[in-house]
């Protein structure tokens, strides 16, 4: 009898006790609170944004989002201040966002891009970020050597060149204790995690779901197809001329829409519309003779912004890419079949007059909303 009621005592005693640890709304970190714009009782929304019809389960099926990493609100918040945090490097020179600039959408108009000194350059152009999430393989840089998103995001944090945290000053623990002794990180993590803990694996957490978060879908081109969209109209509808395009633009979309064989140039078979992510089984593109390595695009949104072009930012100019894509595609052991006709690298058949409209339609594809979306932008009043 007596064990009975101790053991009723016990369980109650738990019951609080777990009652007790029920988490509350966590407090607003009040450092951060105090150093940046963020409204931290009215978390932006980060995980379930709105996104048009045509975003639907053909692209939701190409996201590479892992579910060790599901998007959270708080952690995505938790990633924007990261992504802008100067005090990222190790002399507070730079952040992410100094080479993913949103204005151009995230990536730098430099050819190669300065880090924490100019004395060094990044060995390849920095990347557009928007859309990167729909490119299925999950892989990430140009050469395709990190498997996922959060495992890129300690690249630069590492890098010399980039964010500095190298083994000659004690590499990322350096940085964890930098960012440990600051006001505002501990209770932001405590926030974001519901621990104060700072870590390498949270911050890759939080990096990977900000720039996952980085949807586009508000371009021009957007706006004319959300108009002729059809799930079961032939090909989705891709082939049809957009209301708010010019003769010249809607040109430039059919040739990049439509496959060689029917006369187009065949675009959209590797950059895969509504997304314009590059298409899972794309291979190279034959920039050089002989390459054996696979590339990967960013999406081409936003690709008018700002040059330069592919992987070394050899091209200055989206001419001298639709240029290069009509009478210089190389052969080599890595280039797709879709850059070959029979056992030589196509030729295009176009004219200047569908050179210039390619380069038309690739300029509808730049989106004013995601360059400018608060939710991505600098937070910090400096
Ligand atoms: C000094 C410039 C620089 C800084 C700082 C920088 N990046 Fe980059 N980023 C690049 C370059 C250059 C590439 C392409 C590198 C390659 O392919 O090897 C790149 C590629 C990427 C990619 C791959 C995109 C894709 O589609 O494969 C992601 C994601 C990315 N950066 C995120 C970040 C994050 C997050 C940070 C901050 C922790 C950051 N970058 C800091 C220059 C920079
Ligand atoms: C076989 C697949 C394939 C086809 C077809 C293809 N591309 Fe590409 N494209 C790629 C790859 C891969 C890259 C990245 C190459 C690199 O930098 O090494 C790329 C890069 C680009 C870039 C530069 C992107 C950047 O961020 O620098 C543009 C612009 C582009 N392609 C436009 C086009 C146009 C226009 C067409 C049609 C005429 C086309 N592509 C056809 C695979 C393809």
């Amino acid at each position: 009898m007596r064990s009975i009621r101790r053991l009723l005592v016990g369980v109650a005693i738990l019951a609080l006790a777990a009652c007790s640890r029920e988490p509350g709304p966590p407090a607003t970190p009040a450092g951060i609170a105090a150093a940046t714009t963020i409204d931290f009782a009215h978390v932006a929304n980060y995980a379930a944004p709105p996104l048009p019809a045509y975003f639907d389960e053909t692209v939701a099926a190409l996201d590479n989002s892992p579910a060790s990493n599901a998007a959270d609100d708080r952690v995505a918040t938790l990633g924007r201040v990261l992504f802008h945090d100067m005090r990222l490097s190790t002399n507070n020179r730079t952040s992410c966002a100094g080479c993913h600039q949103q204005r151009f959408g995230f990536t730098d108009p430099m050819r190669f891009s300065n880090g924490i000194s100019t004395a060094g350059t990044t060995d390849f152009h920095a990347m557009r970020l928007g859309n990167l999430r729909y490119w299925r393989p999950g892989t990430m840089f140009w050469d395709r050597r990190v498997v996922s998103a959060e495992v890129q995001a300690s690249h630069p944090l590492h890098s010399l060149v980039e964010m500095g945290w190298g083994g000659n000053v004690g590499g990322i623990d350096a940085l964890i204790r930098k960012m440990s002794a600051t006001d505002d990180y501990p209770a932001l993590f405590a926030w974001a995690f519901d621990s104060p803990t700072i870590t390498e694996p949270r911050m890759q957490q939080a990096l990977a779901q900000f720039v996952r978060a980085m949807v586009s879908h508000d371009s021009r081109w957007d706006a004319g197809y959300a108009q002729v969209f059809s799930p079961t109209a032939p090909n989705r509808a891709l082939d049809v001329d957009l209301a708010n395009f010019t003769a010249e633009e809607n040109r430039g979309r059919h040739l990049f829409m439509t496959d060689v064989r029917q006369g187009g140039a065949g675009c959209a078979a590797c950059h895969r519309p509504p997304t314009f992510a590059l298409a899972a089984d794309a291979r190279s593109n034959g920039l050089d003779a002989g390459e054996t390595r696979l590339f990967k695009a960013p999406s081409l949104r936003s690709v008018g912004l700002t040059g330069p072009y592919m992987h070394d930012g050899r091209f200055a100019t989206l001419e001298e890419v639709v240029d290069f894509y009509t009478s210089g595609v190389r052969d080599g052991p890595a280039l797709d079949p879709r850059l070959r006709e029979g056992r030589e690298p196509r030729r295009l058949d176009l004219d200047a007059g569908d050179r210039a409209a390619l380069v038309a339609f690739l300029k509808t594809l730049d989106d004013p909303v995601l360059t400018t979306d608060p939710r991505f932008s600098d937070p910090f009043r400096r």
